[in-house]
């Protein structure tokens, strides 16, 4: 049996590690344990309490306005103990938050190999996004095994040197949607519940990068409101990142206004199923660019780069930027021009099949075939 030990702590990483760990615990030849950092408390819960998944360990770091130290510190600290109680085979992690990274350096002091989940994104911009750029470069250099979801994502770590041990999987958030999306879905959140997707435009919005932290999310929404004001029959619908940091700006700016509809965060299913239900999305995540286009939804880029650029060369994504002029000229553009929104809401998505868990567990297991650090 090889025991396998995926950490994550935030909201984005759980939703894609999720399928992944119920898939190693349908396997005969592992073990599975799971440990969180809970670097997001409520964020995480909700999406372990959607899929059904139980932590082993749990090292609940999250403090209010914690910073980018704090984390990287209580994770490796949390880590060492954990790890040397329950000595895993391999430490997967997830993608580029500082959990990833730091998880990632704990298992390499503690001469663990470790997996990379949804490696070789690379946007090349030290500072954007921030800190994920430099969190994803570092997990790529402590890793073993790389599990990128697309071809160019190989061919970004190719450039690094890294060829040895790399696997197209596809990516693990499109295996999620088989437990959020359904026929006849009916919505959790009460707010939700309450939308009326037929009499009604709706958008979805999110944002909540560090970088966008500095005006860039005050700027999208002041687009909102002049949206909103032009188009009465418009309703964005954007449910609020808990981080004080995204809240004490948002909610001055747009609560109770005519067209907008504010939420706490949802959970993974009610998220689907809002982009399923949605005209267009408006997001700075990065999930979301990878979730919508199975939706045949275009999506806005609230950001000036990105490391997904397969959607973009799809067709379904546009990067934008925050800037409230053309936030709104990009948002009349898909709202005026049937043209311009077919083209975007045709699209293939390109980030897998829906088994890309399938794939990093076979790989897994070629890897302790070849004896390869396992
Ligand atoms: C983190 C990741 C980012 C990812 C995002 C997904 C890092 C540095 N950043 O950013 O890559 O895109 O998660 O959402 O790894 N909070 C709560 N409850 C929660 C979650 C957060 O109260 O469930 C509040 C806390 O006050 C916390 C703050 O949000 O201190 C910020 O959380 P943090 O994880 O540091 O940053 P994110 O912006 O969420
Ligand atoms: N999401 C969610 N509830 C919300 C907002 C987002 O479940 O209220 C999901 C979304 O569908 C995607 C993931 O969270 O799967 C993206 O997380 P986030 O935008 O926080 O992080 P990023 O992907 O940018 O790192």
């Amino acid at each position: 049996m090889l025991k396998v030990m995926s950490v994550f702590g935030t909201r984005p990483e759980a939703i894609k590690m999720c399928p992944l760990v119920k898939a190693l615990e349908g396997a005969e030849d592992m073990e599975s344990i799971v440990c969180v950092t809970a670097q997001h408390r409520e964020m995480l819960d909700s999406a372990l309490g959607y899929f059904g998944v139980k932590p082993d360990f749990d090292l609940n770091i999250m403090k209010r306005g914690q910073t980018l130290s704090s984390i990287t510190a209580d994770v490796i600290m949390g880590l060492e103990g954990v790890l040397a109680e329950s000595k895993p085979d391999l430490v997967l992690v997830h993608g580029d938050t500082t959990t990833s990274f730091a998880a990632a350096l704990a298992a390499f002091y503690a001469k663990i190999p470790v997996g990379h989940v949804e490696a070789g994104l690379r946007t090349y911009d030290r500072y954007s996004p921030y800190p994920e750029e430099i969190n994803r470069n570092l997990t790529s250099k402590l890793a073993t095994l790389h599990f990128a979801p697309t071809e160019l994502n190989r061919s970004n770590l190719a450039r690094e040197g890294i060829t040895e041990n790399v696997f197209v999987t596809g990516n693990t958030v499109l295996d999620a949607f088989r437990y959020t999306v359904k026929p006849g879905y009916v919505f959790a959140d009460e707010k939700l519940r309450s939308v009326d997707f037929d009499g009604r435009k709706v958008i979805a919005l999110t944002a909540h990068r560090r970088e966008n932290q500095n005006g860039g999310i005050a700027d999208i929404c002041r687009a909102v409101l002049e949206l909103t004001k032009r188009h009465p029959e418009l309703l964005f619908v954007y449910p609020v990142h808990l981080s004080p940091a995204v809240r004490d700006v948002v909610f001055p700016l747009l609560d109770g206004k005519p067209g907008v509809l504010l939420t706490d965060p949802v959970d993974v299913a009610d998220m689907h199923n809002l982009i399923a239900k949605s005209f267009f999305v408006m997001t700075d995540s990065g999930g979301i660019q990878e979730e919508a286009p199975s939706f045949h939804k275009p999506v806005l880029v609230l950001r000036t780069e990105t490391e997904r650029p397969e959607a973009v060369a799809a067709g379904t994504v546009r990067v934008i930027g925050t800037e409230t002029g053309r936030v709104v000229s990009e948002a009349e553009a898909l709202l005026s021009d049937p043209a311009e929104y077919g083209k975007m809401a045709s699209a293939k998505n390109p980030y897998g099949d829906g088994h890309a868990s399938e794939k990093i567990i076979d790989a897994i297991r070629k890897a302790m075939n070849d004896k390869i650090a396992l």
